[in-house]
């Protein structure tokens, strides 16, 4: 049957494993954008998710017609999979809107570059052609992230009367940034972007983004002789057709996540992490380990505390839980590598008999997680860029007994969370160890205060109401144009 809502996403709300007497078994996705899209659309039972099959398993479950409602797995040929998501998503796309090249020597857009792009349009083929075949007309299609920046173009042509959202989970490169890519692959991007009816975004800062890139020459100055001013666009239009460009700051839902917290496991875990502070005071972070979360200057700031005001040494520990991601990608390899040597480093340089300074903790455990969300005394939050940042909102929602935010002026939470959390420029190590020590010493009551304020901004926008929103304006863009 056709549905009426779809949405289109790489990762899917469940992945298979094969068990060893060849059974399959779906498992819940995890990671940010799924756990978010999954609480959205637990409001929308009639709603269909197309995702990519991330694994043999995943493949090998869509050769065997096993499937769940509401969920179809697409299965794309692997070494065209490889291409556009390791590729081209990761170490391309997410590199530009991170800003995260190290320009000297990257990037390179060579031969092997230009095949893998033909496989980005690929992939995004399979997900546009597979939206036209289950989408009823005039159904709302609701397309998620870079990985599928392609598809609302490629839907457009193929099925005209359906409506088209899509929403970016990532910061949107800088112009300069984007006009890094070759002609033709910035020139596709921006076409499939524009194929959509309406664009959200976390934050007005990315939205901006976007809109400097949809005409760069314009971007770039195409200086009028004697023009005093340069028109800056809140909308853009292509062939006629208006996209429309808006602001979703993705919160989270403060009685779910309480729930959650306060589960027999996760009291568990916390019990076990208090033994292990020893009745120290505790920074937490918690991240994938990813380049743009910045754990290496967070660790260097942490290192410049203990080096810079001694109090601390032997009565604060940072607790780093950093997940390993994306290590098919060397990059990721070295950068997991050097997080753990600086931690080591760290607890060879200040660590005595009875006191480990870092505790690193790369196991993920999402129980251990919210145990360590309700423990922190500190939160450290420090990206060089992020889209949104759900940790930062997290935490506050969840604390025991209030936690200092230490927040990057780069993670979208910033523009949410500014006034109560303590921000940094992310590349500045000792205005972050400064920081650190504020939150260390900061009055209870004050802290308390201020963590009930996060929580309240926090909670603003939960995720059922954040893609309702977002439904609601497409299906209004749908009668108006
Ligand atoms: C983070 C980003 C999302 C992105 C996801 C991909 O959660 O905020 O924008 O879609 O990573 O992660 P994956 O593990 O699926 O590559």
């Amino acid at each position: 049957m056709a549905s009426q809502v779809l949405v289109a996403a790489n990762r899917g709300p469940l992945s298979y494993v094969l068990g060893d007497d060849g059974a399959l078994e779906s498992r819940r996705g995890g990671g940010g954008l799924v756990s978010g899209l999954s609480a959205a659309l637990a409001e929308q039972p009639e709603a269909l998710w197309i995702c990519a099959a991330l694994s043999e398993a995943d493949r090998e479950a869509v050769r065997r017609g096993v499937s769940e409602p509401g969920v179809r797995m697409l299965d794309i040929d692997p070494t065209i999979y490889d291409d556009a998501y390791n590729g081209i998503a990761n170490s391309v796309l997410w590199f530009t809107h991170h800003v995260l090249y190290d320009i000297p020597r990257e990037p390179v857009f060579d031969a092997e570059f230009r095949r893998r792009w033909e496989s980005y349009e690929a992939y995004n083929r399979a997900f546009a052609e597979a939206l036209a075949q289950e989408a009823a007309e005039g159904a709302s299609v609701l397309v998620q992230d870079y990985h599928l920046a392609l598809v609302p173009g490629l839907l457009r042509v193929l099925r005209p009367d359906v409506r088209i959202a899509h929403f970016t989970h990532t910061p949107w490169a800088p112009p300069h940034y984007l006009r890094m890519l070759p002609d033709y692959a910035r020139e596709t991007l921006v076409w499939g972007m524009l194929g959509a009816d309406r664009l959200g975004f976390h934050t007005q800062a990315w939205a901006d983004a976007f809109l400097g890139c949809t005409d760069l020459d314009d971007a770039w100055g195409r200086a009028e002789p004697g023009a005093d001013r340069v028109e800056h666009r809140r909308y853009t239009v292509w062939k006629r057709r208006t996209t429309h460009v808006a602001v979703y700051p993705l919160g989270v839902d403060g009685d779910e996540l309480r729930a959650l917290a306060h589960r027999p496991e996760v009291d568990e875990r916390l019990a076990a992490l208090r033994t292990e502070t020893g009745g120290c005071r505790t920074i937490v972070r918690v991240d994938r380990t990813e380049l743009s979360k910045n754990i290496v200057r967070g660790l260097l700031a942490y290192r410049e505390l203990l080096a810079g005001q001694p109090e601390w040494r032997e009565r604060v520990v940072h607790m780093a839980f950093a997940y390993p991601s994306r290590q098919d990608l060397a990059v990721y390899r070295d950068y997991t590598a050097a997080v753990a040597q600086l931690s080591a480093q760290i607890n060879e340089e200040f660590g005595t008999a009875d006191w480990t300074p870092v505790h690193l903790h790369v196991k993920d455990d999402f129980a251990r997680s919210l145990a360590a969300y309700r423990l922190a005394d500190v939160a450290l939050v420090n990206p060089v860029r992020d889209g949104m940042n759900l940790v930062a909102k997290e935490i506050p929602v969840v604390s025991d007994a209030g936690c200092a935010v230490v927040l990057s002026q780069g993670a979208g939470a910033y523009g949410e969370l500014r006034e109560d959390a303590l921000t940094v420029n992310p590349y500045d190590v000792t205005q972050t160890a400064k920081a650190l020590h504020r939150a260390l010493s900061m009055p209870e009551a004050e802290r308390a205060e201020r963590t009930k304020r996060l929580a309240a901004a926090a909670t603003a926008l939960p995720p059922a109401r954040w893609f309702a929103a977002q439904l609601a304006d497409l299906r209004e863009s749908a009668q108006t144009s």
